[in-house]
């Protein structure tokens, strides 16, 4: 099999950039497909992914945008000849509770968060059973699993996540292709570190390992998912949150 080629959607953000840099560093070409006006963000990952050459490429994306998403699997797939990985990373945060929360708030993190995966999966799903090969990994949160407060809407896409991942993966579990879901606890990444340091701290105090994650530690888990041999894991939602939550 020639390479890889793998698809990240909020590819140059916190957590998506090192899913990029873990990908590409298993041998995988990779598309990073983000917003198009992270100006000083771009320069940024540019520089980072500069070891790997022509291997990792940006391409504007807004998530929320059904055609704009079919656009970008059809030019990838003319370009490459396929897509077999699509990691699903683009989410947002509008964090207030529900008393306070505007209906705006609720409608963006939703466009973003549930209908972005929908777009991409839908876009990417008929080549990848055409060619009897896939690998579709969801981003949701530990907030998806324990609910937090201030995130009605975060928390019930982030679970809507899974559930979508759980029947994505029934459906096309005997074509080759997997769909799990990723589950990271509280990161470092500008998403975390915009919630308020007291709030923050309190959080930490909480995480059996002591600290904040690292976008590596997702990163990893992502590109394990994402690899040839794990065929037979599939349905699944990987944790990755140092003991936060746990659950048998
Ligand atoms: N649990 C219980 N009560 C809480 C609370 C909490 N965590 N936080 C606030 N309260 C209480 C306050 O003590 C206050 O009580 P009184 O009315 O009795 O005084 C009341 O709730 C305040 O409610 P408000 O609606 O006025 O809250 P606010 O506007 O001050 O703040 C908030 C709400 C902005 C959501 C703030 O709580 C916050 O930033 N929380 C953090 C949310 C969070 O963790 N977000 C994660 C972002 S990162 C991420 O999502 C990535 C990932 O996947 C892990």
């Amino acid at each position: 099999m020639s390479e890889r080629i793998a698809l990240v959607t909020g590819g140059i953000g916190g957590l998506g950039s090192a899913i990029c840099r873990q990908l590409a560093g298993t041998g995988m070409r990779v598309i990073a497909a983000d917003l198009p006006n992270r100006g000083e963000r771009l320069a940024g990952f540019r520089s980072e992914m500069a070891e790997f050459g022509e291997r990792v490429a940006f391409v504007a994306l807004d998530v929320t945008d059904f055609e704009a998403c079919k656009r970008v699997v059809a030019e990838a797939e003319q370009r490459h000849g396929r897509i077999d990985i699509l990691a699903n990373v683009a989410g947002i945060t509008r964090d207030a509770s529900l008393r306070k929360m505007e209906k705006a708030q609720w409608d963006q993190l939703m466009a973003v968060n549930l209908d972005g995966i929908f777009h991409m999966s839908r876009a990417v799903i008929e080549g990848m059973l055409a060619r009897g090969y896939g690998r579709i990994v969801n981003i949701s949160s530990v907030n998806g699993q324990t609910g937090q407060f201030g995130q009605t809407n975060y928390s019930a896409a982030k679970a809507g996540v899974h559930g979508f991942t759980m029947a994505l993966a029934r459906e096309v579990a005997a074509k080759g292709i997997t769909v799990n879901t990723v589950s990271p606890g509280y990161c470092q990444t500008e998403m975390v570190m915009a919630v308020p340091e007291a709030i923050r701290a309190k959080i930490v105090a909480q995480i059996p390992v002591g600290r904040l994650g690292s976008p590596e530690d997702i990163g990893r888990a992502v590109a394990f998912l994402a690899g040839e041999h794990s065929g037979y894991i599939t349905g699944a939602n990987l944790p990755v949150n140092g003991g936060y939550f746990m659950s048998f």
